[in-house]
């Protein structure tokens, strides 16, 4: 197993620690366009093994020949949120970046699965599909996974129980718009509707639709890292160990939620194919209205990039 992270900052200098420390990988490469940067964060990760006791070679490079034969490539390449930005500011930018990265990607490795968390996700997902070739399958987002877990710790929180014990999903795009399904949301099986009043849910979930912009006012000069990390590598190794885990990850829906053609963030079953099923869940009408907006605004925000996809 190869594993290549493109952009060697916040997000993917974390993952790729994470990666080889639960040895994931037999190779992880670090791909950045800053020189120095993913060799010398590589070698200071690869000396942490002999601590750690992991035996994962890392490596950082800036020519994506490096990444050649990988078998799984998380892309965090990109320009960062700051402060009174908002997804959609990036688009441009990090589209231009996308485009190429995935180029160069697809150049070396023929048939990767592509872990996509570049923002604003949702439609980078969707320039990264375009542009690879890929089967649909093999391109995926990482939102849902985070948004469900900011969403979770929120909950544990109010509730004093552990975040192991609560089940949950955050559905639709990564944003405003994003989806917390209260209706699935359960600790231990008893839902959450029992346990806490409606104005105390309505808070977490706002809180939850903020949970990037609450780190980034904390921050001021850039944004989460650890919880998006985390979470981008919770995804693969769900692919690596082929553990067909059922979690929120954007994906291509083809007419399911009545959603044509949209990469949006849906329950997926993930495993060594990459996205191996949808699950196509039961909303009331308020929830499902609300995804298909989130939907609608990423298929807009992906049709504005059309002269730069076609190019
Ligand atoms: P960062 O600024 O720390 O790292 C980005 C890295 O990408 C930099 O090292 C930069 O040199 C590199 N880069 C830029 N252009 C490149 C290119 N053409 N080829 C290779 N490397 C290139 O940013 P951070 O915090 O790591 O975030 C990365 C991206 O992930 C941002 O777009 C951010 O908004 C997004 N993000 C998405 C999340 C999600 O839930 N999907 C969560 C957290 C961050
Ligand atoms: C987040 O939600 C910046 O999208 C990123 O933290």
């Amino acid at each position: 197993m190869k594993i290549t992270v493109v952009g060697a900052g916040n997000v993917g200098a974390t993952a790729a620690l994470r990666i080889a420390e639960k040895q994931l990988a037999k190779e992880v490469v670090l791909i950045d366009i800053v020189e120095g940067i993913p060799q010398g964060k590589a070698l200071d990760m690869y000396e942490s093994g002999a601590v750690g006791l992991f035996d994962t070679h890392v490596s950082g490079s800036n020519d994506f020949k490096d990444s050649a034969d990988s078998d799984i490539v998380l892309i965090t390449a990109g320009l960062a949120r700051k402060p009174g930005m908002t997804r959609e500011d990036l688009l441009n930018k990090n589209a231009t970046i996308i485009k190429d990265v995935t180029t160069q990607v697809v150049k070396y490795s023929a048939n990767p699965i592509i872990v996509m968390v570049s923002n604003p996700l949702d439609v980078m997902t969707f320039v990264a599909w375009k542009t690879s070739g890929l089967p649909k399958e093999r391109v995926i987002g990482m939102a849902g996974v985070l948004d469900t877990a900011r969403y979770k710790s929120f909950i544990a929180e109010a509730l004093d129980v552990s975040m192991q014990d609560i089940s949950a999903l955050v559905l639709g795009g990564h944003g405003d718009s994003m989806v917390p399904i209260v209706n699935y949301t359960n600790i231990a099986g008893i839902p959450l509707t029992e346990l806490l009043p409606q104005e105390t849910i309505d808070a977490l979930v706002e809180r939850t639709r903020n949970g990037g912009i609450e780190i980034v006012n904390h921050l001021k000069t850039g944004s989460a890292f650890y919880a998006p990390a985390a979470s981008a590598v919770e995804m693969i190794e769900a692919i690596v160990k082929d553990r067909k885990r059922v979690l929120p990850c954007t994906t291509l829906v083809e007419g399911q939620y009545g959603i044509d053609n949209v990469y949006c963030g849906v329950p997926v079953k993930l495993g060594k194919e990459g996205v191996e099923q949808i699950f196509e869940i039961n909303l009331s009408v308020s929830e499902l209205e609300a995804l298909q907006a989130s939907a609608a605004l990423v298929d807009e925000n992906c049709k504005s990039l059309e002269a730069l996809l076609a190019s």
